[in-house]
């Protein structure tokens, strides 16, 4: 149940922490060779020494026609109770970040709900394409230490397959399916340190899926639009600038990130941002070249393969960083 907001300050959480972390990919794992190959067979080349050079990726997961983003959510967010030894009924808040939900309404949060047999908690979607977990970690970071809830699933999870236009090989090379998740708990210990969110709808054109429904149509266009050079520029950037005020609002430096664990878009990106912040990249968790491009995704499910593979330990200080389509970014510092 969800604890009233009539508690007093002296009994509300210092922190939240993160309690346990889940993912989930498709089945279908597509190499560049094969994807490659589809589009060589459509008459649109592409290679895989082009996609590594430029991208660093080699493979991408993609759902079948039956799978849907609160299937991948679902298997990530039982993956992350199982971490947090906690049940469904101790999940008091659910927020899924998504930028391709199963249905225009109800949202997707809801589904997911649903499906774990959740009933009463509030459950919503937030809608910031790739920075989506960190806009959604951060609001529930939020509810927690406000007594809104004490126990929350957030959740990244996408199928940008369905909204890839694989006539255009600068983008349907980057992206593919997947879901993370993590059990964010009320806490007297570190904990979330800071977070730093932002948006610039100046910026709307570079990176959208412009298409919308009405009247029983789709109207416009509805697969994703990319200027992948404009992204570039403004991703490197912002990602230093947040990482900055995040580590200043907390009173931390560049030296205490034991892991810089940034929206997996691309390994120049990742680099760039590395080099700027003076972190050698073997502080880096990158998925990329496994994943592709995961959107809202991409952050709990590096976050979960890093923890899994017992890289990531209790007590390690990890920066957590998104950027997408909005133009959208934000960072959370936080400790383990
Ligand atoms: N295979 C082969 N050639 C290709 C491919 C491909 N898959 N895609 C594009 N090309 C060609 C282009 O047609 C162009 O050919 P031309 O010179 O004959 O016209 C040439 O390669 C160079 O194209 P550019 O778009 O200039 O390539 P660039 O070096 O900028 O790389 C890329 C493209 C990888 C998208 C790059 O711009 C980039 O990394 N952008 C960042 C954007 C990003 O990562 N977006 C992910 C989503 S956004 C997010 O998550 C934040």
């Amino acid at each position: 149940m969800n604890p009233s907001l009539s508690i007093p300050a002296s009994s509300l959480p210092k922190f939240t922490r993160i309690a346990g972390t889940g993912s989930m990919l498709p089945v279908r794992r597509v190499s560049n060779a094969e994807l490659a190959a589809e589009m060589g067979a459509r008459g649109i080349e592409t290679s895989d020494d082009w996609i590594v050079e430029r991208t660093g990726i080699r493979a991408r997961y993609f759902v079948d026609a039956d799978t849907g983003a609160s299937d991948l959510a679902v298997g990530a967010a039982r993956h992350a109770m199982d971490a947090a030894a906690c049940k469904p009924e101790d999940i008091d808040l659910i927020i899924l970040a998504t930028s391709t939900p199963d249905m225009v309404f109800p949202s997707t949060a809801c589904i997911v709900q649903s499906k774990l047999g959740i009933v009463g908690c509030p459950a919503f979607d937030v809608q910031a394409v790739c920075s989506g977990f960190v806009y959604a970690l951060t609001v529930a970071d939020a509810m927690i230490r406000t007594g809104t809830a004490r126990r929350a699933l957030v959740i990244g999870a996408e199928v940008f397959s369905r909204i890839l236009d694989f006539n255009d090989r600068g983008t349907c090379v980057l992206f593919g399916d997947g879901a993370g998740a993590v059990v964010l708990e009320a806490s007297d210990a570190p904990g979330l340190l800071a977070t730093d969110l932002h948006a610039d709808g100046r910026h709307v054109g570079i990176l959208c899926v412009p298409g919308t429904v009405s009247g029983g149509q789709v109207l416009g266009d509805p697969l994703l639009k990319m200027d992948g050079q404009a992204v570039f520029k403004l991703a490197v950037g912002v990602l230093e600038a947040a990482a900055r005020a995040t580590l200043a609002k907390a009173g931390r430096s560049e030296a205490d990130i034991d892991w810089l664990i940034p929206h997996q878009a691309n390994i120049r990106i990742m680099q760039s941002t590395a080099r700027r912040l003076k972190l050698p990249m073997d502080k880096v968790v990158v998925t990329v070249d496994e994943h592709g491009n995961t959107s809202a995704a991409s952050i709990p499910l590096a976050l979960d393969v890093a923890v899994r593979s017992g890289r990531i330990k209790r007590g390690d200080t990890l920066m957590l960083e998104g950027v997408g389509g909005g133009f959208t970014w934000g960072a959370v510092l936080l400790d383990y």
